[in-house]
């Protein structure tokens, strides 16, 4: 099986949405499973384009990695690496960034109250977008009802496959996981693996659904 010849965008990691020059909201991803993910891809010989929020993960190689910090600037350098193939979105993008403060925010005043303002859902952009990868892929952090929710979300986001993850317990920084691949034929559940077996698994299913 191969990629030889195809273009993949993989988005990976958290991203960071500052408060004032020197705070952020972020979230617990570590980006682990994003860059197996672009890591696999390339292994089979896909062109890939990695969007990484901010990680300290190593580039995999032959990976050509672009570097964002906030989901604003994840959603511009996601359509600037288009046309792709196939985009699988790891990324856990943050859901609202903050109306945030230019200078940095000084105690001994109020009591400050963070306004949050909802960020565009570049998965759900992409998937109407003119561009639409022939195969989009979303993933879906859960921690209940895991399918029920992951499946609604595939329907809802008008994506190809979800990669659903129970997240309620170590998933995010450890080096396992558990996921269910949702697609338009059903639900298959994989076995916990390493990330980097779910990665493989998984790249191997998009050449696979390319041929
Ligand atoms: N996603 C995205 N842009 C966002 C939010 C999410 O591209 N602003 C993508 C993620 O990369 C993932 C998928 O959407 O592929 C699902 O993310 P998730 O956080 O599970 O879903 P939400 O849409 O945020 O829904 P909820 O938080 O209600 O579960």
């Amino acid at each position: 099986m191969t990629l030889a010849g195809r273009h993949v965008l993989v988005t990976a990691g958290p991203t960071h949405e500052p408060i004032d020059p020197v705070r952020y909201l972020a979230n617990r991803s570590s980006g682990k499973q994003g860059f197996a993910i672009a890591a696999a891809l390339a292994a089979l010989g896909a062109r890939v384009t990695l969007v990484a929020g901010p990680v300290t993960l190593p580039t995999p190689e032959g990976v050509d990695r672009i570097d964002v910090e906030t989901a604003l600037e994840m959603a511009a350098a996601v359509e600037a690496a288009l046309p792709v193939d196939v985009a699988a979105m790891v990324a856990a993008v943050a859901d609202w960034r903050v109306e945030g403060s230019a200078q940095k925010i000084k105690k001994g005043g109020e009591t400050p109250v963070l306004r949050l303002v909802e960020n565009p859902d570049i998965l759900a952009t992409l998937a109407r977008s003119a561009q639409r990868p022939t195969l989009l892929i979303g993933f879906a952090a859960e921690t209940e009802r895991v399918l029920e929710h992951a499946s609604a979300k595939r329907e809802r986001k008008a994506v190809d496959w979800i990669v659903a993850n129970d997240v309620s317990g170590d998933v995010m920084g450890g080096a396992a996981n558990t996921v269910h691949l949702i697609t338009q034929t059903g639900v298959e559940s994989w076995e916990r693996m390493p990330k980097d077996a779910v990665a493989s698994r998984l790249a191997e299913r998009i050449a696979a659904a390319l041929v």
